[in-house]
């Protein structure tokens, strides 16, 4: 039952050489045959591949309307399970992941709270973790250690019964699932105005430590003539990694404090919250910065077909008031998480070509 991928790139390279390539160079061991397998870094993903999962995203969700289609996507995956190990808070990214499994019968088990599981004895999370590759056929997680994600991938796919590793969120550095349905949003938001090409992206609030805007900054950089802006209080500004990673792709992009100056300039505007569950120092906990909210008032000056967007969740920085403006786009951004992760289980367990067949008979 488990899904034995022989030829797995990770199984032939040692742990202290992995460890020492660039995220875009560590992409390459995560594929088969060009689509992912495991799903750790958004440095992994090509152009070709993100727009197969839009579309694949499009036509589950279109698949999924009619009772006849879900039982149709229900009997996809019913042979597989899913362990979801979530050892970090989380509603959206484990409920979407949950619910997509549903979609496609993949029957999901859950790891929420090492307390009750052996880990309070001792042992080891990496043991805990190859424990759950006895039972099930993918493993979907999220750790607060950066880099944790792949350091599993590699150990499983060393083992006898190596199975895709999905990062869900792992430290401050990825959230490669997160950019997929952020991209998929921008997408479909701008499907009447040329796509996302060209267009002008808002980054605003905690960029630091923000790993979801860490992982779409860098999938932008797929997308020629995008300009981003990066609008933060200078100690919160996004990492020179990333701004190393869009000169070297040649992308546009500028630094600001001043949200009051972009609003009027941009198609996108992707607010964060301040993250500060990372600060033990407390250093930015008695930071103002009231001046990165986005208000009612801002409305009127934000351009009529651009688009806000939010990871969620969100605590200030976005007025409730915002959110029945039809250029909210946050709560639309969940659901398509729900979508995009479908597509990219699909395309983990090599089921697309149903997909598109099924699809085509139900538009012909
Ligand atoms: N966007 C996101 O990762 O939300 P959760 O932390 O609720 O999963």
């Amino acid at each position: 039952m488990a899904n034995l991928y022989r030829d797995n790139p990770l199984s032939k390279i040692a742990w202290d050489a992995f460890q020492g390539l660039s995220a875009l160079e560590k992409g390459p061991y995560f594929q088969r045959e060009g689509k992912p397998y495991h799903a750790l870094v958004a440095q992994q993903f090509t152009r070709p591949v993100l727009d197969r999962l839009c579309d694949l995203a499009t036509q589950v969700r279109r698949i999924a309307k009619t009772r006849g289609g879900v039982l149709f996507l229900q009997d996809l995956l019913c042979e597989k399970r899913a362990m979801l190990y979530f050892t970090q808070p989380s509603t959206r990214t484990f409920l979407s992941f949950y619910a997509a499994c549903q979609l496609l019968g993949l029957n999901p088990a859950e790891v929420r709270d090492t307390t009750t599981s052996s880990e309070i004895k001792g042992e080891s999370p990496e043991d805990s973790i190859r424990t759950f590759s006895s039972f099930f056929d993918i493993l979907i997680m999220r750790h607060p250690a950066g880099g944790f994600a792949e350091r599993i991938a590699w150990l499983l796919s060393n083992t006898e019964r190596p199975v895709p590793v999905i990062n869900a969120g792992s430290g401050k550095d990825q959230h490669p699932t997160q950019a997929l349905l952020d991209i998929y949003t921008l997408q479909r938001s701008f499907e009447r105005r040329g796509g996302i090409e060209q267009k002008k992206i808002a980054f605003v609030g905690d960029l630091a430590r923000g790993r979801t805007v860490r992982s779409l900054a860098w999938l932008l950089t797929l997308y020629p003539g995008v300009r981003q802006y990066f609008v933060a209080p200078p100690s919160l500004q996004i990492g020179d990694d990333i701004l190393a990673a869009l000169d070297r792709a040649g992308m546009a992009y500028e630094i600001s404090s001043d949200l009051q100056k972009i609003i009027p300039e941009v198609d996108a505007i992707y607010m964060t919250r301040i993250q500060d569950e990372w600060d033990v120092a407390h250093e930015s906990r008695d930071l103002d910065t009231s001046r990165y909210h986005f208000r009612v008032a801002d409305l009127a000056r934000l351009p009529a077909d651009a688009v806000i967007m939010h990871p969620l969740p969100r605590r200030r920085e976005i007025e409730p008031g915002v959110d029945g403006d039809p250029r909210a786009m946050y709560w639309r951004q969940v659901r398509n998480g729900m979508w995009i992760r479908a597509a990219l289980l699909l395309t983990v367990f090599e089921r697309e070509r149903e997909i598109e067949r099924y699809y085509q008979d139900l538009t012909s």
